[in-house]
């Protein structure tokens, strides 16, 4: 790490109970003729995992730290991030309050049901927009207030400044880890969407000196009208809290939509083989709405000869999509070894 730089220390809560392994991929690496690791921040201690929840630890111990007493988030009822508030919140004894938009599927099921068994009040608000939602939360928000309760507002993606600090330390956790196997990474690939992983990542980069390329791919295109200026924003205010001094600029971020498909959600060239190849080959599952199209981006640069070993898959969690029934059989029926098999 750069010697000059000193990190100031914030306080966190550990919810994860362990540091994620970085571990080699032999079997994928020489399928694609390319040295590929993974960062498995899918696996941890509370709620399934995933990399909303390195946020987490440092939002609800500023929580605490202000005396609040309710966590109150947004989110679609698809969402990772409501669903690892609802258990964090579980696992400290907080009350957790969610807002959620989308109508479909109307069945309790993946991230709807682990809201509901972590036991967040739920308060679904049907197909509005982003920007309806967040003005339905402040009136959630009001008036839960007005009930007494001292309520901790998370924005859409627990998408702060102070949660991007997680992944600057996660940056340089990984980068220690790989060294200590005897390896460097020259590129770091990630699934992206409200964007406090990447702009962490990328002030972590800042802080070691070094000069990998981190490669945000991107899996929701519409999530702000200006998706670079509040990265930028967000790494910002994450050096401001971590390491006053350092300024991150729109140089250092990489996002590519390249593999985005259909947007959010929804098909990508390239996804079902990544599915497939990482399930088959090294027994790990990504899904169809985020890491798939991290991996998807990978299989594909590695063909094209675009970029340059080794590179850190960061397995950022979210595989619960697996088990929603429209991914179950969009993924029986478009993976050929699996739509073959009589049942
Ligand atoms: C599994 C998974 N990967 C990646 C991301 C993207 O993280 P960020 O919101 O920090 O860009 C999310 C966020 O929803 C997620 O749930």
């Amino acid at each position: 790490m750069n010697k000059e730089l000193s990190f100031r220390s914030l306080p966190r809560i550990d919810l994860r109970g362990f540091t994620s392994p970085v571990q080699p991929l032999p079997r994928l690496s020489e399928e694609l003729g390319l040295e590929v690791w993974v960062k498995r921040d899918d696996l941890g201690s509370v709620g399934l995992a995933g990399n909303k929840v390195r946020k987490l630890e440092m939002e609800l111990a500023r929580a605490r730290e202000v005396g609040a007493t309710h966590i109150v988030t947004e989110g679609s009822r698809h969402s990772n991030a409501t669903r690892a508030a609802a258990a964090a919140a579980a696992a400290i004894g907080m009350k957790c309050t969610l807002v959620l938009c989308h109508d479909e599927p109307k069945e309790p099921v993946g991230n709807l049901l682990l809201d509901a068994l972590f036991g967040a009040d739920l308060r679904l608000v049907g197909d509005v927009s982003w920007v309806e939602l967040a003005r339905l939360t402040e009136d959630v928000v009001r008036e839960l207030e007005a009930a007494g309760e001292r309520v901790y507002r998370l924005p859409i993606g627990s998408a702060t400044g102070r949660g991007a600090t997680s992944f600057a330390r996660a940056y340089i956790e990984a980068d220690e880890q790989i060294r200590a196997q005897g390896a460097e990474f020259r590129t770091l690939v990630h699934a992206s969407s409200a964007g406090s992983t990447h702009s962490g990542l990328v002030l972590g980069r800042a802080l070691s000196g070094a000069s990998t390329r981190v490669i945000g791919v991107v899996v929701a295109g519409e999530v702000y009208d200006d998706v670079p200026g509040n990265y930028l924003r967000l790494a910002n205010e994450a050096a401001g809290l971590l390491a006053p001094g350092v300024q991150i600029t729109a140089d250092d971020l990489e996002l590519t939509e390249d593999y985005l498909g259909e947007g959010y959600g929804k098909p990508a060239p390239g996804v079902m083989e990544a599915i497939d190849l990482m399930a088959r080959l090294e027994g790990i599952v990504v899904d169809p709405v985020y890491t798939g199209k991290a991996v998807a981006a990978i299989i594909d640069m590695a063909r094209k000869g675009s970029i340059e070993g080794p590179v850190l898959f960061w397995h950022t969690g979210g595989y619960h999509a697996i088990f929603d029934p429209h991914y179950t059989s969009v993924m029986w029926s478009a993976i050929p070894r699996l739509g073959s098999i009589q049942l």
